[in-house]
């Protein structure tokens, strides 16, 4: 499978959606459950929120939480699971192409996981705009894919793979506003299409903006 770095985003990530990823898993990130058990919960929002798996979860865990994806497809999917749940007033979803800009407001808590893409991204900036959108005491949450998996080299050899520096570097942190809270590879087990198993690595970048 070839894919064009240059191909219009918008158009790669609508097919992903309606070719390959067709429905959601329907689990959150463990890394997340993992670090919102210790914040209190508040507003949120998704950056790339997919078919909503990680907003869902945080709307059941008391969040006002929005995700933004720039797949009209995926965000659907979402807002039809989050109205079954009886969860669309605390879990919203729009179309945005985050490259352009950031949905408006501040937030206790923004994530980035796996904001990552094959074709064009302007992820630095992104991540750079998220971190000037915490309140005083948010948090801005950024997990990314280390290396590509080995059953996917070929499909994501576009990608790009930030490393921990790159990620830390990207949000700006440490400033006299933000402080580092967390900045480590973590691995996981994963498991590919064909069931073969391996162990992943993941960047994992937690920053908080000063308490007023
Ligand atoms: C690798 S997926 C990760 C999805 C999800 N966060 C997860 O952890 O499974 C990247 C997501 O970012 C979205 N995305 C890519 N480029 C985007 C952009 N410019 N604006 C908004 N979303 C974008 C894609 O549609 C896709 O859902």
């Amino acid at each position: 499978m070839t894919i064009d770095p240059q191909e219009d985003p918008m158009a790669f990530w609508e097919d992903f959606y309606l070719t390959k990823r067709t429905s959601s898993s329907g689990r959150a990130t463990a890394a997340l459950l993992r670090i919102a058990a210790g914040l209190q919960p508040g507003r949120a929002l998704d950056l790339g929120a997919s078919h909503g798996d990680d907003v869902i979860w945080l709307a059941t865990q008391g969040w006002q939480v929005r995700g933004c994806d720039i797949s009209e497809t995926a965000v659907t999917r979402a807002r039809v699971r989050a109205a079954a749940l009886g969860l669309e007033q605390q879990a919203q979803f729009e179309r945005c192409d985050l490259s352009v800009a950031l949905p408006e407001g501040e937030f206790d808590l923004i994530t980035a996981l796996y904001l990552q893409s094959p074709v064009a991204l302007a992820r630095e900036a992104i991540l750079r705009r998220a971190a000037r959108r915490l309140r005083p005491g948010g948090h801005l949450l950024i997990l990314s894919h280390a290396a590509a998996p080995p059953w996917s080299r070929e499909a994501t050899s576009s990608t790009i793979f930030p490393t921990l520096a790159e990620e830390l570097a990207a949000t700006g942190a440490p400033t006299s506003e933000l402080e580092v809270v967390a900045a480590e590879v973590v691995r996981r087990p994963g498991r590919g299409p064909d069931g073969t198993e391996a162990m992943l690595e993941d960047n994992l970048v937690l920053v908080r903006r000063h308490a007023a």
